[in-house]
Formats: C-alpha cells, structure tokens, sequence
C-alpha cells in the first residue's frame, strides 16, 4: 500500500529537534546509546545496515559502526540529511555529537578517550556510504537502486509521523520490507505518547504499548521468539509521551 505523509515536514527544524532532544546524554539517551550498544554486539562485521528515517542524528550510527560495516541512511527530509551530511564532512556548524560517542564507547565497555571517540568518528564517516531521500510510505522494490539489508534500524520514525495506527502499522511493514529474510530488525519508539515537540511545533504520534509493538513486529514477519522489548520511563516532565520502547527481532526466512 502506497500511503500519503500527512505531517507538514516544512515545519520540522532540524536544529531545533537536535537543540530538544540530543543536547545532552540524559537517562533517555543513556539507555537508547546502551540498547544501540547490546543490539549491534550481536551484528556480524561487514552486515550492510540501514538507518530509516535517521533524521538530523548521527548517535544510532555509533555502534552501528563498531566493526567494519556499511552503512545507509535514509530520510524524508533532505533537510535532516543536510545535518547528517555536515557532520561527515565535518563542517564546522555540523552539531556536536562528541559526548554521545564518548558515552556510546562507554556502553559498549570501551575506552572512551579522546582517540577512540576520533577513532570512532572516522569509523562511521568511513562507513557510512550513502546518505539518501528515502520514503516510509513505500515499500522496497526489487529492481531500483535500492537495497535489502541485514540490518534495518528505525527509531523514532513510523510512530512519528502519524497519529494514526493503522498508518503506523504500514509505514512499519514498509520499512520491514528493506530487510534481507532472516536479517535483524532494530525498531525504537515513543511509548504511550499523545504527540511530541520540536520547538514551538507539535507533531504527531502513535499511543502505544510494548503489547502493540509486539504484534506489528509479528505482523510484519519477524520471529516471535526472536523478539525483546525494553522500556525506559521519560526523563522530564515535559515530554508528552510516557518514556521509549526498544525492540530487536531477526526476520523469518521466508517472510
Ligand atoms: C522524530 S524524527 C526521528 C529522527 C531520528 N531517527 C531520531 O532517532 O532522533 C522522525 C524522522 O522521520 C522522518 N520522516 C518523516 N516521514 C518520513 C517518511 N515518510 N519516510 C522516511 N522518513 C520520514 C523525518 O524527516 C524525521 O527525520
């Protein structure tokens, strides 16, 4: 099903996302940057890994990049990419994500000096080789220059862009359909929340619980014995969802 996005995504400013929720490594990020961390020990080296809807951030290519692997990511936005892009080639503007790679080494049990955190950086500008407009809306086809991968991440993607569920469900089954059968699917989102903030503006999402994060993993052909939820509580009080949902699952063979 090819769907319609029904946010105005002119009024998404990536800096003030960034300014919002990436100023610092609070106890949301902490536990995001140690789930990342757990997620992508299990990873093979040289995996081809996707980051759908990576927005203006780079923290989720962090462990991504931990051994030699290559690394896509993709976005509505060509605005966010732009963010994504000046950090790669290290412009001066780019935001500053030096003390999420300190605290992503720290959660992956490495030293975190100031050479593993460049080591680092240069590990994910080395590896990350496409950065590109890619829409959730619509499913992976075979035969355009697109890809499968043998890991897709999304967080904060397909429960961000609508209130509405069974939109969700589809931009999560389209987003699914990027992964190579028996690949390893690493899905974040908000838990329970009625919308979220990005300065003055508010966008929509999906209320839900680990209960519905479960069936859409399943719907969407993963292993139900594969799958494992965390969740964490919000870290302010001002946020309008109830804390973040972390799933990992490995996607049936034949799905
Ligand atoms: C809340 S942000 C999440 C960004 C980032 N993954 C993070 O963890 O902070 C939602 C992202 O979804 C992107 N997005 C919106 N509609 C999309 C679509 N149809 N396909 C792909 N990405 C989309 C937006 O541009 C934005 O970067």
């Amino acid at each position: 099903m090819v769907m319609q996005n029904p946010t105005d995504w002119k009024e998404f400013k990536a800096i003030d996302y960034l300014e919002e929720y990436y100023a610092d490594v609070g106890p949301e990020n902490w536990a995001l940057l140690q789930f990342l961390a757990r997620a992508f020990r299990e990873v093979p080296e040289y995996s081809t890994v996707l980051d759908f809807g990576g927005g203006p951030t780079i923290y989720a290519l962090i462990s991504a990049a931990n051994r030699r692997r290559e690394i896509h990511v993709y976005d509505y936005l060509e605005a966010n990419l732009d963010e994504v892009r000046k950090w790669i080639q290290r412009e001066p503007d780019a935001f500053d994500w030096h003390e999420f790679i300190s605290k992503a080494l720290e959660a992956e049990g490495e030293p975190f000096t100031s050479y593993t955190v460049h080591k680092r950086a240069a590990a994910i500008r080395g590896q990350v080789t496409r950065v590109s407009r890619g829409d959730a809306s619509q499913p992976y086809r075979a035969g355009t220059s697109t890809h499968q991968y043998d890991v897709v991440m999304s967080n904060f993607c397909a429960d961000s862009v609508t209130d509405d569920r069974v939109a969700w469900q589809q931009y999560v089954s389209n987003i699914a359909s990027y992964l190579k059968p028996d690949g390893r699917f690493i899905l974040s989102t908000l838990k329970e929340a009625h919308s979220y903030t990005v300065g003055q503006k508010t966008f929509p999402a999906v209320f839900l619980t680990e209960h519905d994060l479960t069936n859409v993993l399943v719907e969407v052909g993963c292993a139900p014995d594969s799958i494992v939820i965390e969740s964490v509580p919000a870290d302010r009080p001002s946020r309008h969802y109830q804390g973040l949902m972390f799933a990992v699952a490995t996607k049936l063979p034949l799905a």
